[in-house]
């Protein structure tokens, strides 16, 4: 019997909802199909976007998203995209596909999605090829209530009350498609930019976010930290609120990337040990933070992550459109399990992408939507929103098929609600064994215990043809016991346990 204990006195940092954030770019089918299809689509639609898309998107709480990129955001000029629309500037989307971008989802359109979802919303600024003076236009037009030019602009175009812009990113990846910037040079830049993001509201604070590292560039953000980081000055008014990492997991490395749905065992615990890497990674960039920040007053902001393979066969590499199986599941429910464990410093994250793209939690084909298992994933974990996280540990025993590439079997997280109710969230990274645990309480009395899991063959995914194979089911193996629950958690899978 495997022992977990839970301490659930022991309340040990918020899990803030953001955690759970998504991020849509101009990127292949995410936006244009994915999301939005137009008021003409015989999609059925509300103001051009999707409904289908929309319903299950709320369904799962999406809390806050991202836009308009990536790399597209540093090319992006915001004002190509008001106005009516058969004005609209026609570009090239130079970074994917080279594809015609039509501009007709713009600053309007994302406000009005982000109003369908009932979600905060994320803007990622243009820093690398866009001018001061565009960006704090930008933050202008879309917050500014009083007389002002860009008042006038958003007003002359539909809207005549500001927008919230609740976070603002000041630029993305600019070591790389950004503008290949050195730190010092990005850091300088990103303090003379980051000057003209003004909070127009006197009650609302727009969350400055600052381009952090990829991967494990640890130089890179020690090097930002130290020409960005003004710790004599109150975090709400300094210079970030946030600094971001990027870290995506492809198991064949960054030139081949691997299948996403074929692969064999030995894949399997690769992916599942590059996956667990986020934790590592949110150490050690962690501890060069609290060097600056030992309060925590920055978040670190996991903008982009997730699985990125070799896009589908026959389809536009630059769309990086992918499938997606129980994998992506097992990868989901370990990054989330760790982003919980870590919510005193990640103070949010965003999943890429959230329709049509790398791990997306949503593929559409025309009129068809399916919810892949990472959707399901979030779904079940979407109650650790907001909530508690409190002490808890479970023994492990290190698992593979060889001497490389070793994992954990378990791994787990745990919170407590607003309304006093245990979540429970396990993974399974085994594919043969099935674990008895049993889960003490510290001073804490179970009445009630139920659940649910995603769970399933490795390479088992959800088709246009079969769109359900892989869904949450009911999960009735768990009981309680004198001191807390016992359940027995199957091979490949995920669970959620709610307890009262
Ligand atoms: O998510 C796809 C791309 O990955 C983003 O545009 C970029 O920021 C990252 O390299």
């Amino acid at each position: 019997m495997t022992k977990m204990v839970i301490n659930p006195n022991r309340k040990l940092s918020r899990i803030n909802k953001e955690i759970y954030g998504h991020f849509s770019e101009h990127l292949g089918r995410c936006i244009y199909e994915g999301i939005y299809v137009g008021e003409n689509s015989p999609i059925e639609n509300v103001n051009g976007m999707r409904t289908d898309v929309v319903e299950a998107l709320k369904a799962i709480r999406v809390p806050i998203l991202r836009w308009p990129g990536g790399c597209f955001a540093d090319e992006y000029h915001w004002k190509d995209g008001i106005g009516p629309k058969e004005n609209r500037k026609k570009i090239v989307n130079t970074h994917w596909g080279g594809v015609v971008e039509d501009n007709s989802f713009g600053t309007h359109e994302f406000f009005e999605l982000c109003r369908q979802l009932g979600c905060e919303t994320y803007i990622n600024g243009n820093l690398g090829s866009g001018t001061v003076q565009e960006m704090q236009e930008w933050v202008e037009y879309m917050t500014f209530e009083g007389v002002s030019p860009m008042a006038e602009l958003r007003e002359k175009n539909g809207s005549k009350e500001p927008w919230k812009v609740d976070f603002f990113g000041v630029g993305n990846e600019n070591w790389g498609c950004g503008g290949n910037m050195n730190p010092d040079f990005y850091a300088n830049e990103y303090r003379r930019y980051q000057t003209y993001v003004r909070d127009y509201k006197a009650d609302h604070h727009i969350q400055k976010i600052c381009c952090g590292a990829n991967v494990d560039d640890y130089e890179w953000t020690k090097d930002v930290l130290a020409t960005c980081y003004r710790h004599s000055l109150p975090a709400q008014h300094g210079f970030m609120d946030g600094l971001s990492l990027h870290y995506y997991v492809h198991p064949e490395g960054w030139e081949i990337k691997g299948s996403a749905t074929d692969f064999d065992e030995k894949v399997w615990y690769k992916t599942l040990y590059k996956a667990l890497f986020m934790d590592e990674l949110i150490r050690r960039h962690g501890a060069i933070m609290d060097e600056y920040d030992p309060e925590k007053k920055v978040g670190m902001i996991v903008d982009e992550w997730g699985t990125w393979f070799t896009c589908e066969p026959g389809t536009n590499p630059g769309f990086l459109y992918q499938q997606n199986t129980m994998r992506d599941a097992l990868v989901a429910g370990i990054t989330l399990n760790i982003f919980n464990k870590h919510s005193d410093r990640v103070k949010m994250a965003n999943l890429a992408q959230i329709v049509n793209v790398l791990q997306a939690v949503i593929l559409t084909e025309g009129d068809k939507m399916i919810k892949t298992p990472t959707y399901h994933v979030f779904d079940m974990y979407k109650y650790h929103q907001d909530s508690d996280l409190v002490d808890s540990s479970i023994e492990t025993e290190t698992i593979g098929v060889d001497d490389e590439w070793r994992v954990p079997n378990l791994t787990e997280s745990v919170s407590v609600d607003a309304d006093g109710v245990m979540h429970i969230t396990v993974t399974n990274l085994s594919l043969e064994e099935s674990y008895s645990v049993d889960a003490h309480m510290v001073d804490w009395n179970v009445n009630e215990v139920k659940g649910e899991i995603v769970t399933d063959e490795m390479r088992a995914m959800n088709t246009f043809e079969d769109p359900e194979h892989v869904t949450v089911k009911k999960y009735d193996g768990a009981e309680v016991t004198e001191s807390g629950v016992k359940f027995t958690i199957p091979p490949c899978s995920v669970l959620h346990l709610e307890l009262r």
